[in-house]
């Protein structure tokens, strides 16, 4: 039995134990062992809740457990995230997280720290929710020389854009809705003004091109300014305007931008609405490939968070991640194509 800690039990840890849960057997099989959650640290109390027993406040009583393989980091934010996360990598266990900004922020000394210890550092539902894109890159794409990817990354973004869009209402009503619902925060900066899809375009170019893309280099404008003027002017044009997250190669160098853009019909995000994500990849010998799903939600991430403990218990002592390095990625500065 593989035996695993939760950081967090909030929605996403909330939906780790259940899917867990509830395919506790398939999994099992896919794993070739069978998982259980043996601790959740949160600073709450859950009275009534079966998960109470299993609640611990002291990080340490998880990093000194021996039987604790896997640690699932699940509490979002930079710290004390980063610190838990290298104690339990020093201690020996493999980290899976679907924390942006930790991995953004620290990924490649994530990485390496796990190399040298034969373990592994996850990060599936960290872009794009529980759409696999961390995976393919890293494992299917890898005849390839990735050339472009474009994303929809922010789920509350897209739902503000499509309102917009189909509905003729402010940016200021829908955003009230979009929080009313719990697609936004009640802080909404890190969505409306694209520091969420920077985060996680940095992420995957930073895969795809094999060097590190420091987020705060790429430049990043969210959607807090366009009117519904701008949307009828779209419109005119036969056009929608998304917040895509892109970047790409040329001639050795690479570019990326966080930014609002027009795109018409043939555009293969065009069809993306409401809180939906999509990821547009481009190699060199494959073509075209198109991602698509639920890129936010508590059971769509956990399915991602849970696939890399799968992978963690699979391949215990073998390292699954191999294609990100810690070189700096120097960024172009004229960034002139969008698809
Ligand atoms: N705030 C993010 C979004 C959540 O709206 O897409 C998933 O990373």
């Amino acid at each position: 039995m593989a035996k695993i800690a939760v950081l967090g039990y909030g929605t996403v840890g909330s939906g780790v134990v259940e899917v867990l849960n509830t395919n506790g057997a398939s999994i099992a099989k896919r794993a070739g062992d069978t998982i259980e959650v043996k601790s959740v640290l949160d600073l709450r109390d859950f009275p009534g809740d079966p998960i109470q027993d299993k609640i611990v406040h002291d990080i340490d009583l998880i990093i000194n457990d021996p039987e604790i393989e896997v640690v699932v980091e699940v509490m979002g934010g930079v710290e004390p995230a980063f610190t838990f996360v290298k104690k339990a990598l020093e201690a020996g266990k493999s980290v899976c997280t679907s924390n942006k900004a930790l991995v953004a922020a620290h990924g490649p000394e994530l990485l390496e720290m796990a190399k040298e210890r034969k373990l592994n550092f996850m990060f599936e539902a960290s872009v794009g929710g529980g759409i696999p894109i961390i995976r393919p890159l890293n494992q299917s794409l890898t005849a390839d020389e990735i050339t472009k990817i474009t994303g929809i990354l922010n789920g509350t973004t897209n739902y503000i854009l499509t309102k917009m869009s189909r509905e003729g209402i402010s940016y200021q009503e829908v955003l009230k809705e979009a929080q009313a619902l719990g697609y936004a925060e009640r802080n909404p900066e890190a969505d409306v003004e694209g520091y969420d899809a920077c985060r996680k375009i940095a992420i995957l170019t930073s895969l795809a091109f094999g060097n590190t893309v420091k987020f705060e280099e790429v430049y990043t404008e969210g959607i807090t300014k366009i009117s519904n003027e701008d949307f009828a002017y779209a419109k005119e044009l036969g056009c929608v305007i998304k917040l895509l997250a892109t970047s790409y190669s040329k001639d050795g160098k690479v570019y990326a931008i966080t930014a609002p853009f027009m795109i018409d019909s043939t555009h293969p995000l065009y069809n993306v609405n409401d809180v939906l994500n999509g990821i547009y990849v481009h190699g060199n010998v494959l073509g075209d490939v198109m991602f698509f799903g639920a890129g936010a939600g508590k059971l769509p991430t956990a399915s991602a968070v849970v696939s890399d403990v799968v992978d963690c218990v699979k391949h215990k002592g073998k390292n699954v991640m191999t294609i990100w390095s810690s070189v700096k990625q120097e960024l172009g500065d004229t960034f002139d194509e969008t698809r």
